[in-house]
This record gives structure tokens, sequence and C-alpha cells, in this order.
């Protein structure tokens, strides 16, 4: 069965185009920087990015890994949202394998950090202390609804970083969601950052990698970690050749999943029984919750669900979020919404 899979965008399958420019792609050995199709997706990524250098990497969890591990020596801190996916989902990498702390400071509804929350997160100068070095923002913020972080707010954070001493990195997973949702562009949604992290594999419907940018000499070092990790590939160009085309195309289409994530969530709010969040969706995430009077809970409704054709992913028991991608097409939108009012009735 074809199913409708509102799971994640990371589900998206590469297009017919990239498929064909992968088997078609000029490979070397990369870890000898041998590889011309990697060489230039990570030109290419640098350039969108305004940035002096790119990395390719397996993916956006080694990505932040290998930042953080870039940025901070043991026994540093990093001021991350309590909400964020490098706290939250990335199996504790920072501590694990680098001994780094984290300090996690509340996510606002709308995805950011409080500047005041940030300033008073920052320790002082003392023996007992951990060092501070290292900001962190999510852009898109996934848990709070894949909220778009501003231009102008990221600059307060980067002048922050600036007057503290600090850096800051972006997880910037869905940093194209972002920019086209908010109509500006990539560079200056980033330009405050030392550096950030974005996946190729997530609405840009690459089949496996994520790139970090930052300078040069940020780059180096991150290529040395990622050695170290065991993240240095060989003719990888057969990968990298499906990122230049997430890049050149996939980059362009995002308003598409950012309208339909819009007719979804209009569909849902007609069906009593889901309360779909007020602001949702800011890009291609709609979350809602089961209303009181439901009785099932979400796994019940996901099972349901399924046997109409569609997967959904539930959060906890009453809540779920659904992510529109490029293989979610408006007949997919009025099927998942007959869906839930058949499961719901
Ligand atoms: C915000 C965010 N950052 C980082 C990642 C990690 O990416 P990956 O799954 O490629 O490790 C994800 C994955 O879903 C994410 O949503």
């Amino acid at each position: 069965m074809d199913y409708i899979d509102l799971r994640s965008d990371t589900v998206t399958t590469p297009t017919p185009e990239m498929r064909e420019a992968m088997a078609e792609a000029e490979v070397g050995d990369d870890v000898y920087r041998d590889d011309p199709t990697v060489n230039h997706l990570e030109d290419l990524a640098a350039k969108m990015l305004g940035k002096e250098a790119a990395l390719f990497v397996p993916s956006g969890t080694m990505g932040n890994l290998i930042a953080l591990l870039v940025h901070c020596q043991r026994g540093h801190e990093v001021i991350v949202g309590n909400q964020s996916h490098i706290y939250l989902n990335e199996a504790g990498g920072m501590s694990a394998l680098g001994g780094i702390q984290p300090c996690p400071v509340q996510n606002q509804p709308d995805g950011t950090l409080a500047l005041e929350d940030i300033l008073s997160s920052i320790r002082t100068e003392d023996v007992h202390h951990p060092t501070t070095r290292l900001i962190c923002l999510e852009n898109t913020q996934n848990i709070c609804g894949g909220a778009p972080l501003t231009v102008a707010y990221t600059h307060q954070v980067g002048e922050l970083a600036r007057q503290n001493e600090l850096y800051l990195h972006i997880d910037g997973a869905r940093i194209f969601n972002s920019a086209v949702a908010q109509n500006v562009s990539v560079k200056e949604l980033v330009e405050p950052a030392d550096s950030v992290m974005f996946c190729l594999s997530k609405g840009l419907a690459a089949p496996v990698g994520s790139i970090l940018v930052g300078t040069q000499t940020f780059i180096g070092r991150a290529r040395h970690i990622r050695k170290m990790l065991g993240g240095g590939m060989r003719q990888v160009g057969v990968l990298a050749a499906a990122g230049i085309i997430s890049l050149k195309k996939m980059t362009k289409r995002l308003d598409d999943d950012h309208a339909r994530a819009k007719n979804l969530a209009d569909g849902l709010r007609q069906i009593n029984g889901l309360v779909v969040d007020q602001n949702s969706p800011y890009t291609n995430m709609v979350y809602l919750n089961l209303a009181d009077q439901v009785h099932a809970n979400t796994e019940q409704i996901t099972q349901k669900m399924k046997d109409q054709g569609v997967l959904v992913d539930p959060e906890n028991s009453r809540r779920f979020r659904l992510v529109t991608h490029y293989l979610i097409d408006d007949r997919a939108v009025e099927k998942v919404v007959a869906g839930f009012q058949k499961v719901l009735r």
C-alpha cells in the first residue's frame, strides 16, 4: 500500500532527477578531497549561506556535534533551548563525547530564547563555574511548531554573543523553510552565526546528508573532527549530486509545502475532536491536539489513520505533528482531512 506519510519531511525519497544525477555523478576519494561533486556541493552551500567554507556530513546530528566539538573544550558550557533538538534528541552527544555541559534555557512559544534568559545564564568568572562558550539557536524551531526565527532576533543574539565573547551556532536543519516563510535570504538569516548546520535530507529531499558552514579555519577543524567520528566518506559524490539538486531546485518549492500545511490546518480545524494550535502552521508543520471529549488516544487514532492509508506521528498521548513535503500533494491533503473526519466520527 502507498501510504500518505506525514510523520516527517525526512521520509522524502530522492526525486527522479536526483536519481539520474546520482547515477551519473563524477566521483573521487573525498577524504583526499578528490571528489569533484562533493567539492561543488560544498562551494555552492558556502556561497548560498554567505560563509567562507562548507563541509558535507552524513547527518544533522553529526553536523551539530562537530560544531560543538570545534567551538568547545571539555568543561565548557553551551546555552541551548530546553526544547531544542540538540538538547533533547541527539543522544546527549555533547556530554558523552565532548565533555561539554548543556545549559538549557526555556524556549518561548515562538521558538526564541529570551535575551534576558540567555544573559542570566552566562557564567561569571569563578573557579567553581564551568565556562560558557557557545549559544545555540534552532531555526526553524521544530517543537515550537516549526517556528521561524527572524533576522532581527538572530542579530540581537549575535550581538549579545559578541559582547560576551561567545560563539553562535545555528541548528538550521530547516533554515531554508525559515527563509522562504519570511521571504528573506538564507544568507541574511545566518549572517550573525559563526557556524550553521542545515539538512539536505529533510524537505530538500536528498536521501542522505547535511552541511556545516563557517570560516575556513572552523571548517578545517571540523573536517578533522568529522574524520575522528568516522564520518570521512569516500566516493560520496553519488550523494552530493542529489544535494546539489536539493540546493538548486528543492529550495525553490518549499512555499508549496507551507501552503499545503496551511490548507491541511484549515481542513482539520473544521473537524470536531481536533484542536489545531492557534498559530499553526508557521512553515511545513501542523501541530494539533485531540479535544478533551475524544476518548481515544493518539496511538489508537494513529492506527485507525494507518488503516485509512495515512501515517501520522503522535508527539504524546494527546498531540500530533503532521509534516508536509514534496510527496504530499493537494489530493493527499484532502484525503488526510477526510481520513481524520471518518476516524473521529
Ligand atoms: C531541528 C533538527 N536538528 C537536527 C536534526 C538532526 O538531523 P539528522 O536526523 O540528520 O541527524 C533534526 C532531525 O530531525 C532536527 O529536526
